[in-house]
């Protein structure tokens, strides 16, 4: 039973395949590049094809199926970057590989208390053994109200998480949750611009909601608002951000996802002239923390999607029930 897979880490994912491997009884065919029609003939021979964020087009998934593929897993939730028509089309089964939204949730949490404290500026100065005071005064989280938009698994988590902190929590979805009303009152999405010392951001991106956040919503919330967002870059027009930042409006923002990332992040560009003006003047602000989308990177979680991933293949070629498969 063979599996290629495809954007291949070595420094953390290697080993664990490797294991994995092992204790499922699995033959690997191992590539550090993502799939493409260059590279598609390593597929000759496996069943399974196990891939991460890369596009597979019609092409691509229409090649995996002229090399005798059948099943198609993606170690991430989404699988948006998988073209689902066309795998129905030429047969091929797509499965995906589900983790757990507490990494994520603590990444969250970490960018509140970071924003509040101003750590972004206490690291700063303290990397030039700049020890003064002036400027770096914080808020205490017990007497500020978070906004929550969106509580799914991600956001009911930082729910959960924050109630232990003492702040009032204001939530708003587009369906409620009765076992997190005993932290968090729902309100209309009004009530978050106005209300919120600190807004929070968990909702996936649809058309409805790009650029949830612009001129008109940051002009409606309190001065001095703390901006967190690991959910999607294009939740947040980021002109709009910039001016309110430079304004003062917004009193500081962590940002773990960008606009336009895709191509950028995971790769080293220290001798690169970057074309994303916007994240340049975001990261020159001492208020704003970026990260490199990468709130999900923990050990829970490479070993999650590896495991899980290469199981639903041996699953799929046993012919027995996958809980993995989505179509
Ligand atoms: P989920 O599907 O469990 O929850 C999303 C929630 O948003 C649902 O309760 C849904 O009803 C609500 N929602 C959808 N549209 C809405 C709208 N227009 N207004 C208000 N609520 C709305 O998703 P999950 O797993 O909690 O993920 C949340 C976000 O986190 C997604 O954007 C996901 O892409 C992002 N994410 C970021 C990661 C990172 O490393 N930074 C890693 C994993 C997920």
């Amino acid at each position: 039973m063979q599996v290629t897979v495809y954007n291949c880490r070595s420094f953390d994912e290697k080993p664990l395949f490797m294991k994995y491997a092992e204790e499922l009884g699995l033959k690997l065919v191992l590539c550090e590049d993502a799939p493409s029609l260059d590279n598609v003939s390593l597929c000759e021979g496996s069943r399974c094809v196990n891939v991460i964020t890369s596009k597979v087009d019609a092409r691509l998934m229409q090649a995996f199926r002229n090399h005798g593929v059948e099943y198609v897993t993606t170690r991430t939730i989404g699988y948006d970057h998988l073209d689902l028509e066309a795998a129905e089309a030429c047969g091929i089964k797509v499965g995906n590989a589900p983790y757990g939204p507490n990494g994520v949730a603590d990444y969250t949490v970490m960018l509140i208390l970071m924003s509040i404290r101003r750590m972004g500026a206490i690291l700063g100065r303290s990397a030039l053994q700049d020890y003064t005071l002036a400027g770096l005064n914080g808020r205490e989280l017990k007497d500020l109200t978070v906004g929550v938009i969106g509580t799914g698994r991600i956001g009911a988590t930082v729910v959960g998480n924050l109630s232990g902190f003492g702040c009032r929590i204001l939530a708003y979805d587009l369906y409620e949750k009765e076992e997190l009303k005993q932290y968090a009152e729902y309100v209309p999405l009004d009530r978050i611009w106005s209300d919120a010392d600190v807004i929070t951001l968990h909702t996936p991106l649809t058309e409805e909601n790009y650029h949830l956040i612009g001129a008109d919503t940051i002009a409606r919330m309190k001065d001095g608002v703390v901006i967190v967002n690991t959910a999607r870059g294009a939740l947040i027009d980021s002109g709009a951000l910039i001016e309110a930042v430079e304004s003062g409006k917004i009193g500081a923002a962590g940002l773990d996802v960008v606009e336009n990332e895709f191509g950028l992040y995971y790769y080293d560009h220290k001798a690169d002239i970057l074309k994303n003006r916007e994240l340049a003047l975001l990261r020159s602000f001492p208020n704003v923390i970026v990260s490199h989308h990468m709130a999900f990177y923990t050990k829970n979680y490479v070993e999650t999607v590896v495991r899980d991933s290469l199981t639903s293949c041996r699953l799929y070629m046993e012919g027995k029930k996958n809980p993995w498969e989505v179509n």
